[in-house]
């Protein structure tokens, strides 16, 4: 029998500090606790207990590019970020469209052993929009596939998307869309507006995004159809998901930590680490964006962490890759927007990045309250020191982060996955 006692953490933040005993990875008492023989015990310091969060948007680039992440690198760089659970998306190469990748992406994360990696299915075939993917096999297979996207593209035909909600209402699963209308981004290099055309960039229109999420809010209503919008980035989107939700629509939504915290203004610097899809938008919409998180019209945090080479990121802006990493800053950047600013309190957190992408991923033991009787998948915070990015020092292979250099708050100093300890103050545990 395995047993881990934390010593004086606040669950939530809230109250005394209690002891919390963890047996065979299952909370078996939380109060004041005499330490049992052979315990492994975690002095927590009145450090901030947490259910371990999950992450609805991951790139992992296994299979394909293993120069810039892998399934065991990326399993490190989630677990040290606090994750016990991630999504692994579709965009790989080979692209994970059917049972055999998404089972090995499965099993991959299973024996990496530090946060459960589910792959998420493509919906369409290569990723190429063009017909519907086997999206009721990879539903069954030992991967238990339960999120399906194209996301790095849209599914743009309004037919097959229909096709795709229809679907995955019979088989219980959830599509996610990345909003994109693809005739309105055309050569897009940054968010359309003063920025932009200052800086001679052709332009991403907020349009772009709201009138394909406007759209699948109206299909998934037809179909009576779960819908989730990835990284959500305009403040006009906000305002459509509260629309359709207050009308019934089954839609959930994300937002990234970048489109929380940056803004176009970055775009000054010429340095395309700061080039991500959707793109850096302006200050209003990351206030509005907060709002939305603050009042529920966008569910959860999700990092789209996008690891990428060297090569790939230090070039000229027009050729560089979008995306940025964002595993092992999220935590800090959402204490940073969110509880400093006082638009979220732990539990607040706890919802954003435990519980509501726990419930929107369809999985039964992350995201649980702490309790007896419990998962023990759990994420200790100190939520007041600072610490300084240094890209070099993330077990992310790439390096690719917006954050370089910046102090920011918020330690993660313990994760446990099923009672395990998966990391201890800042190093994978042994
Ligand atoms: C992602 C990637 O690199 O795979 N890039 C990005 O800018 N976000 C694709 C995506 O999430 O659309
Ligand atoms: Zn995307
Ligand atoms: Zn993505």
């Amino acid at each position: 029998m395995t047993t881990v006692l934390i010593q004086g953490a606040r669950p939530y933040g809230e109250g005394d500090p209690v002891d919390v005993l963890v047996e065979d990875g299952v909370i078996t008492d939380i109060g004041s606790i005499d330490v049992p023989d052979e315990a492994e015990v975690i002095e927590a310091g009145g450090h901030v207990l947490l259910p371990g969060f999950v992450d609805l948007h991951t790139h992992l680039r296994e299979p394909g590019r293993e120069d810039t992440e892998t399934i065991a690198t990326g399993s490190a760089a989630a677990a040290l970020g606090g994750y016990t659970a991630v999504f692994a998306m579709a965009n790989t190469d080979p692209v994970a469209d059917n049972a055999v990748i998404v089972d090995h992406v499965w099993r991959r994360g299973q024996e990496a052993g530090l946060v459960d990696v589910h792959p998420v299915g493509a919906v369409t075939v290569g990723l190429k929009g063009e017909k519907l993917a086997e999206i009721g096999t990879m539903a069954k297979s030992e991967a238990r596939v339960k999120v399906f996207s194209d996301d790095g593209l849209c599914v743009a035909d309004p037919l097959l998307m229909r096709r795709a909600l229809e679907y995955s209402t019979a088989l219980g699963v959830v599509i996610a869309q990345h909003a994109e209308e693809p005739r309105l981004t055309a050569g897009a290099q940054a968010h359309e507006g003063e920025q932009a055309a200052r800086l001679g960039y052709t332009g991403w229109p907020a349009s772009a995004e709201e009138s394909i999420v406007a759209r699948d809010c109206l299909l998934a209503q037809h179909a009576n159809a779960r819908l989730h919008v990835c990284h959500v980035s305009t403040s006009g989107t906000a305002d459509i998901l509260k629309w359709a939700k207050e009308r019934g629509t089954k839609v959930s939504a994300e937002v990234t930590p970048h489109h929380l915290l940056l803004t176009d203004e970055r775009l000054a610097t010429y340095d395309p680490v700061n080039k991500v899809n959707p793109p850096l938008r302006t200050g209003s919409d990351a206030e509005k964006l907060r709002a939305a998180l603050a009042e529920g019209v966008i569910d959860c945090v999700a990092t789209d962490h996008a690891p990428h080479a060297v090569q790939d990121k230090d070039c000229e802006w027009n050729s560089a890759r979008p995306g940025m990493l964002g595993l092992q800053t999220a935590l800090s950047i959402v204490v940073e927007t969110m509880v400093r600013t006082g638009l979220l309190d732990w539990r607040g957190v706890a919802r954003v990045m435990s519980e509501r992408p726990a419930e929107i991923g369809n999985l039964s033991d992350h995201g649980r309250p702490i309790e007896v009787g419990e998962p023990a998948n759990l994420t200790l915070v100190d939520p007041d020191t600072e610490w300084t990015v240094r890209g070099v020092e993330f077990a992310s292979i790439a390096a690719n982060t917006p954050y370089e250099g910046m102090r920011l708050p918020g330690v993660v100093t313990a994760t446990l996955l099923r009672g395990r300890i998966t990391t201890r103050e800042g190093k994978i545990a042994p």
